[in-house]
C-alpha cells in the first residue's frame, strides 16, 4: 500500500527517525520501506529499481530529518535522478499521477523559534513549497506534511522526551496512512 522512502545519513545514531520507522514496522500496515542511505551509500541511485518501487504503491511517504531547512542530500539526489522526463513529467510522464505524496519529517528546533520567527525567519510550511510544487508537477496528490518539532538533543531536549515525540509523530503518520488506505 505505502512506500516509505527513508533518508537518514546515520540511522544508527538517530533517535527520532529510527523510532518512527520501528513504529511503522510494528503497525501491521502494508508497507515497503526503502532506506535510501543504506541502499546508496555512494549516491549511485538505481533509477529503474526506484521507479519500479514507486509504481507498486498508491502512497509514497518521504521520511527524513529536517536538514538546513530542507531534506538530506540523498533524498534531493533521489528526486533529481528518479523523477525523470516522460516518467514523472512531460507529454507521457504520468507514472506518478494520482499517487499520494506525503512528507514526514522531524524538526530539530523547538516550535517557538519557528512560530515567533525569532530564530528562523520563516515557518516550516514555507520551506515545503518546493516539495509541494514538485508533487503538483508530477501530478501527484499532495497531502499536508506531517512534521513535529524539538527532536534535537543539541537544543537541550532530553532523549526520553524526543523518543516520546517521535512515537506521537509515528501515531499521526500511521493514522494518516490508515485513512489513505481506506480511500
Ligand atoms: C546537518 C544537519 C542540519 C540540520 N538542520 C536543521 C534545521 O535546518 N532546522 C532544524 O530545526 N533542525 C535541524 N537539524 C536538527 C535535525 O532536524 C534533528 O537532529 C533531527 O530531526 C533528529 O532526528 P534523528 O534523531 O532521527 O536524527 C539539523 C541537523 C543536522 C545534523
Amino acid at each position: 500500500m505505502a512506500l516509505i522512502l527513508s533518508a537518514h545519513p546515520n540511522i544508527e545514531i538517530s533517535i527520532s527517525n529510527k523510532t518512527i520507522l520501528q513504529q511503522l514496522e510494528q503497525s501491521g500496515l502494508e508497507i515497503e520501506v526503502r532506506d535510501l542511505s543504506r541502499l546508496y551509500p555512494h549516491f549511485e541511485i538505481d533509477v529503474e529499481a526506484e521507479q519500479a518501487a514507486l509504481q507498486r504503491h498508491s502512497t509514497i511517504v518521504f521520511q527524513y530529518p529536517f536538514y538546513w531547512y530542507n531534506m538530506p542530500a540523498i533524498l534531493k539526489h533521489w528526486f533529481d535522478k528518479v523523477l525523470t522526463y516522460q516518467f514523472a513529467y512531460g507529454s507521457k510522464g504520468d507514472k506518478l499521477k494520482g499517487r499520494n505524496f506525503l512528507a514526514s519529517f522531524t524538526v530539530g528546533a523547538p516550535e517557538t523559534g519557528y512560530k515567533t520567527l525569532a530564530d528562523h525567519h520563516f515557518r516550516v510550511l514555507e520551506f515545503c513549497k518546493n516539495i509541494e510544487q514538485t508533487a503538483y508537477y508530477a501530478q501527484m496528490n499532495y497531502i499536508d506534511p506531517i512534521f513535529t518539532y524539538g527532536h534535537s538533543v543539541n537544543a537541550g531536549i532530553a532523549a526520553t522526551e524526543i523518543t516520546a515525540k517521535a512515537e506521537q509523530h509515528a501515531q499521526k503518520l500511521i493514522a494518516q496512512l490508515e485513512l489513505l488506505g481506506r480511500c
